[in-house]
């Protein structure tokens, strides 16, 4: 099976970008351990990352059309903002798990709304880069 895992903007820079919150784990890194838990799992990973909203809803929409089992998804701040988003994960069959290296819930009150939490089947939020095998995990039950 074929899980998509997309990544929203600034997580390019992940491993550089305010480490004390988000950890020193690079997006490459996490990359390699997702494709190694997935051939334990049986699962072929492919893993995008653009600072584009629309490229977001495009890969949301392709995840179906390509018969992905489930996408893992970390919106980054778009989280927060992008009813495209919200309106793409409504607009496909395939679940989405929702994705957070930190807990947004402990942090700014702007962070706290997530457009992609009302529409996503779960989310996963605080376990720093782990959170990916975690959700992977969940993918792999689904
Ligand atoms: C994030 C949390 C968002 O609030 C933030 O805008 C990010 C990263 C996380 O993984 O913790 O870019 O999605």
């Amino acid at each position: 099976d074929l899980i998509y895992v997309l990544n929203g903007p600034n997580l390019n820079l992940l491993g550089m970008r305010e480490p004390e919150i988000y950890g020193s784990d690079t997006l490459d890194d996490i990359a390699g351990r997702l494709e190694d838990l997935g051939q334990k799992l049986g699962l072929e990973v492919d893993l995008r990352q653009s600072n584009h909203e629309g490229h977001i809803c495009d890969w949301l929409h392709e995840a179906q059309a390509e018969g992905a089992k489930a996408v893992l998804l970390n919106a980054g701040a778009l989280t927060h903002t992008s009813i495209a988003i919200y309106d793409a994960i409504r607009s496909i069959r395939t679940p989405v798990i929702e994705v957070h290296l930190s807990n947004p819930h402990a942090r700014e009150s702007f962070r706290h709304k997530s457009y992609v939490a009302m529409a996503a089947k779960g989310t996963i939020a605080g376990f720093g880069a782990q959170g990916y095998e975690l959700a992977l995990e969940a993918a792999a039950r689904l």
